[in-house]
């Protein structure tokens, strides 16, 4: 249907992204339950190399973080930019083709993953054709979203903005620097930098990674939905400045905690650590702010499975950011490395944070974007947030259980100096902690699967969306 553009919102683009959001988290999270089910049961699959563990791991961190965690961060900075500035976005085509473009990526990283073409840096795995796609397509994101911020029709840039803005300019820089390298055929390529400056370079990415892909963007989220579904203004506007600001800044000097103990300068180490420990400051102002935005309407959580998914993810991110500034404790971090401690606190950020500020999103946008009044099944939200919340428990207490006791066995030495414990000991002591993180991905899944099906069943005959721009008002 034709329809006049001029004073509508563009929801079509919001809509395919946030469907795809809902559509690639299972398939990553399949993934993840798949290579979860590996470590407990090595013989679990056929010794063919796409299945493998080493192949398939990427390919699961690639489908959770770019594939759904992507699609989140496209569905609601469109969405978002749209009605804080009251304009429709800057183009409609690039739009198209950043959506377009971003499903093909994906496809591509499903396709060479399996097949073992990889740049093996953690993260950055991708060959550098798709490297190359990668920056057109986040040159036209960056376009389409700045483009909509010159064209607002409402002065005040709104902070939830300014925390898309910095994801999407950062990830440029750091996909960008990262990604240089020196290609020898058309799927294999050799880094730019060598040595320790390669791992530094690949590390300033990793945690910027997080800083901004799973962290600055997310809180870009927060800002909108959970004020919006609480029905109650940020708690602290001058705190979201501060947040914003501090939050920025000290991020990009983190990413040496990565390399503790490693051929880095001591001091460059030290540098990390510091700045890691300082970032506990800003993440827990912007955690603060986001719960207290809360007050005077508690009451809402006992009837709203939305804002329970909101404000546990909120709780998330306080909990992984309090764990981190810990472990990059150099004598912390010596026990930690290495070991599952690492893989529970990712997902205690990853689970409990990314994804259930995303799921909060979803369920806030797809009845909207299918002119409908709420989900079509409420309950299967509840049900969703227990059996994620539940699964979530399982498996990062699973994990820091598992971790720890890895950590201690390898340090324990006998008097003689000699090692108390062969490192299969360790190994099959582990055993059964992955089984109960199985099982907690298994629940997390589950919950997933639920919110596909009340996905369909909300979009399955969607009515028409009321997409005017208003003439004044607030968004
Ligand atoms: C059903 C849910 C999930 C399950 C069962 C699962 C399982 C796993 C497993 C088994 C690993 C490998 C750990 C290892 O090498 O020892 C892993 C790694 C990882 N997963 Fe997940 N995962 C899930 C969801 C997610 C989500 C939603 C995200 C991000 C938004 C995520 C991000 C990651 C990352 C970043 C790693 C690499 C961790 C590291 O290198 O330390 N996962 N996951
Ligand atoms: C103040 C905030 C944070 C700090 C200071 C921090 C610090 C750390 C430290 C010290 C490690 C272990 C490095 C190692 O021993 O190898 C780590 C690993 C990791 N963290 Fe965090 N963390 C923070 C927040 C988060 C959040 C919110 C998330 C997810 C949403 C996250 C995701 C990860 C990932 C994916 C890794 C594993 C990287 C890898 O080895 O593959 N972190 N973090």
């Amino acid at each position: 249907m034709a329809v006049s553009t001029a004073g509508e919102y563009n929801y079509k683009v919001v809509k395919q992204f946030a469907v795809m959001t809902v559509i690639w988290g299972v398939v990553g999270m399949l993934v993840g339950v798949i290579v979860a089910a590996q470590l407990a049961f090595p013989d679990l699959t056929p010794h063919w190399s796409f299945l493998s563990y080493g192949r398939l791991r990427p390919l699961h961190t690639n489908a959770v973080i770019f594939a759904f965690g992507g699609c989140a961060l496209f569905a609601t900075s469109y969405y978002v930019v749209q009605r804080t500035c009251h304009a429709r976005l800057f183009s409609d085509g690039l739009a198209a083709f950043t959506f377009w473009g971003w499903q093909l990526i994906i496809v591509l990283a499903a396709v060479t993953l399996p097949l073992g073409i990889t740049s093996g840096k953690e993260y950055a795995e991708l060959e550098w054709p798709i490297d190359l796609l990668i920056a057109a397509v986040w040159v036209a994101y960056a376009v389409v979203f700045f483009g909509t911020i010159f064209k607002r029709k409402i002065e005040h840039i709104y902070v939830a903005n300014w925390f898309f803005g910095a994801f999407i300019l950062t990830v440029a820089l750091l996909h960008i620097v990262n990604s240089a390298a020196l290609p020898v055929s058309l799927t294999k390529s050799y880094s730019a930098y060598a040595g320790v400056q390669d791992a530094m370079v690949q590390w300033w990415y990793g945690h910027n990674a997080v800083g901004f892909f799973l962290t600055a963007g997310f809180l870009g989220m927060m800002y909108y939905f959970m004020p919006k579904q609480a029905e109650r203004p940020v708690y602290s506007y001058r705190l979201s400045i501060v947040h914003f600001w501090a939050l920025i800044f000290t991020y990009m000097w983190a990413g040496p905690h990565h390399l503790h103990y490693t051929a880095l300068p001591d001091w460059t180490q030290s540098l990390g650590m510091i700045f890691s420990l300082i970032l506990l400051a800003p993440s827990w102002g912007g955690m603060i702010n986001g719960v207290m935005t809360l007050s005077g309407a508690w009451h809402k959580l006992r009837t709203d499975p939305i804002l329970k998914f909101l404000i546990t993810s909120i709780s998330f991110y306080g909990m992984s950011t309090f764990e981190g500034p810990m472990m990059s404790i150099k004598t912390v971090n010596a026990l930690s490395h290495y070991t599952d401690w690492t893989v529970g606190h990712v997902h205690s950020g990853a689970l409990g944070w990314v994804g259930m500020i995303s799921m909060g999103a979803m369920y806030y946008l797809l009845p909207r974007l299918a002119g409908k009044r709420e989900m079509y099944s409420v309950k299967a939200i509840e049900v969703h947030f227990w059996v994620a919340t539940l699964g979530i428990v399982f498996y990062i207490a699973a994990m820091w259980i598992a971790g720890v006791m890895q950590g201690l066995m390898w340090r324990a030495v006998n008097p003689d100096g000699s090692l108390t414990y062969a490192f299969i000991e360790s190994i099959k002591a582990t055993y059964p902690y992955y089984s109960i993180r199985l099982l907690g991905g298994l629940l997390y899944l589950s919950g997933m699967i639920i919110m596909a099906w009340n996905m369909f069943m909300t979009i399955r005959e969607s009515k028409p969306v009321d997409a005017r721009i208003p003439e004044v008002a607030h968004a």
